[in-house]
């Protein structure tokens, strides 16, 4: 309703810088404070404020850019109006801080959380994951993007810097007072309207002719996407995939569009050097069949190509990334299947089970330090189902059933989401470790998580 479409200058959220950093026993551990606040945000010139509860008072909150292994403590201080639970997506934390759903932080309440960080370099994100409200938590502002890098990565000489942006999508429906109307009350799914990168409606970024490393986040509550870009004469241009959930592939992936669902992550490589002078744009190909697809909801963000280079240097792609990628033991035994599917009118499941019914809700047990596989099966309901697995790293080993097959891209690295479209069946292999725990694994379309389609996997080794 209100589109200000590439009208609007891409927000770049700030850098988290922690309070203090201390040196124990030969590791670095970094403070940090982050207060879970209401604020306002000025998202349209010609519009009251939207108001919003977000982390430090932005949306989407601080990036954390933090060096492997160094170690981090992050205290949420919630001064909201709701409980809260912080989930850091795609780290292999500890269950005590992994954002259990009923481990919530009351109003006024605060608590310390603990990453060891020894991952190696990844695009990872945080957010909101209270019981029964996380959709509408994460829609009005709590969740940022948390960086892992490493020495490894940095002297590939890929674009880094200004020239390395993050761009976290969501789809909102605003007001005409300038407030979001309320995710709450939607069952089944929730599209919006107007789509966002980092909180702007389709903003637009002004790049110079030369490479730059895209870190794509969708942080939708319901909406997949699949992005392309395009010259002003509407001519597709390609791309290179370079990572995806847990970071680098072994070789980039050339790709004409990249289909992201939420939760999911891809890093692209563009080369905007021939393209001086131009406009190039973020599109959206996918079309969401259950409704009456909005005006402009084919549009992303644009790109504005200057004519001048002011850092030719990190503007390589090398053809060998990563020599490193950690792939789980090949195992052909399926351990476990498990259905996600409507439970009832506002209940959804997974193989019948939901989170709120606690005699139901550990659903597998697969020891510390075991490889298991898992299938992975869409058996009902009108929406996308991308499941996420707490804790570990998946490989996606087919996926049949559905329009597509398995995206080169998607095979190329390890994941934590995996999408599941109707009708579609996925296998997944995963190492569960590297800690013994219990942990959650759910569908990441939060509309649905929120009504139940949750579950936990136990990891734990009894002494005997
Ligand atoms: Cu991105 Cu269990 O969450
Ligand atoms: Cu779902």
């Amino acid at each position: 309703a209100y589109p200000w479409i590439f009208l609007k200058p891409l927000p770049v959220p700030a850098v988290a810088q922690p309070v203090f950093t201390e040196n124990i026993d030969g590791r670095t551990i970094q403070y940090y404070e982050t207060t879970i606040q209401p604020f306002q945000q000025q998202v349209y010139p010609n519009l009251g404020p939207a108001n919003l509860i977000g982390y430090n008072g932005t949306a989407p909150g601080p990036t954390y850019y933090i060096p492997r292994g160094v170690e981090t403590v992050i205290r949420y201080t919630n001064k909201g109006s709701q409980s809260s639970s912080v989930h850091l997506h795609g780290s292999y934390t500890h269950a005590a801080w992994d954002g259990w759903a009923f481990d919530e932080l009351q109003p006024g309440q605060w608590k310390d959380y603990y990453y060891p960080n020894t991952e190696t370099a990844r695009p990872m994100w945080y957010h909101d994951h209270a019981h029964g409200h996380t959709a509408a938590d994460a829609y009005y502002g709590q969740a940022g993007c948390y960086i892992i890098t490493d020495p490894a990565e940095d002297a590939l000489g890929l674009p880094s810097g200004k020239y390395d942006v993050p761009l976290a999508l969501a789809d909102k429906i605003y007001q005409s007072n300038g407030d979001l109307a309320s995710p709450n009350g939607n069952v089944i799914n929730f599209f919006g309207d107007t789509i966002e990168v980092n909180n702007q409606p389709w903003p637009y970024l002004n790049v110079e002719p030369r490479k730059y490393r895209f870190r794509l986040f969708d942080m939708s509550l319901s909406r997949s996407y699949d992005l392309y870009l395009v010259d002003q004469n509407n001519n597709p241009i390609q791309f290179q995939v370079i990572a995806s959930d847990s970071g680098l592939f072994s070789a980039p992936v050339n790709a004409k569009d990249v289909v992201i669902s939420m939760g999911e992550r891809y890093e692209i490589i563009v080369d905007f050097s021939g393209f001086k002078g131009q406009n190039v744009t973020m599109m959206n190909g996918m079309q969401i069949t259950q409704i009456n697809e909005f005006a402009n909801t084919d549009k992303v963000m644009r790109f504005v190509v200057g004519n001048t280079v002011s850092d030719a240097s990190n503007n390589a792609v090398p053809s060998s990334l990563n020599t490193n990628i950690a792939w789980p033991a090949q195992r052909s035994t399926i351990d476990h299947q498990f259905n996600f599917q409507m439970g009832g009118a506002d209940v959804w499941t997974i193989n019948g089970a939901n989170f709120n019914d606690p005699n139901s809700r550990v659903l597998a047990r697969p020891p510390q330090g075991t490889v298991e596989r898992w299938r992975l099966r869409h058996t009902g309901g009108p929406a996308v189902h991308p499941v996420h697995i707490h804790l570990v790293n998946m490989q996606v080993l087919s996926r049949s059933g559905g329009f597509r097959g398995l995206a080169p891209y998607e095979a190329a690295g390890l994941k934590d989401v995996v999408m599941l479209a109707p009708g579609e069946t996925v296998e997944v292999l995963a190492f569960y470790g590297p800690w013994n725990g219990m942990y959650m694994f759910h569908c990441h379309n939060l509309i649905h998580e929120d009504h139940t389609m949750m579950a936990a996997f136990n990891t734990t080794i009894l002494a005997s």
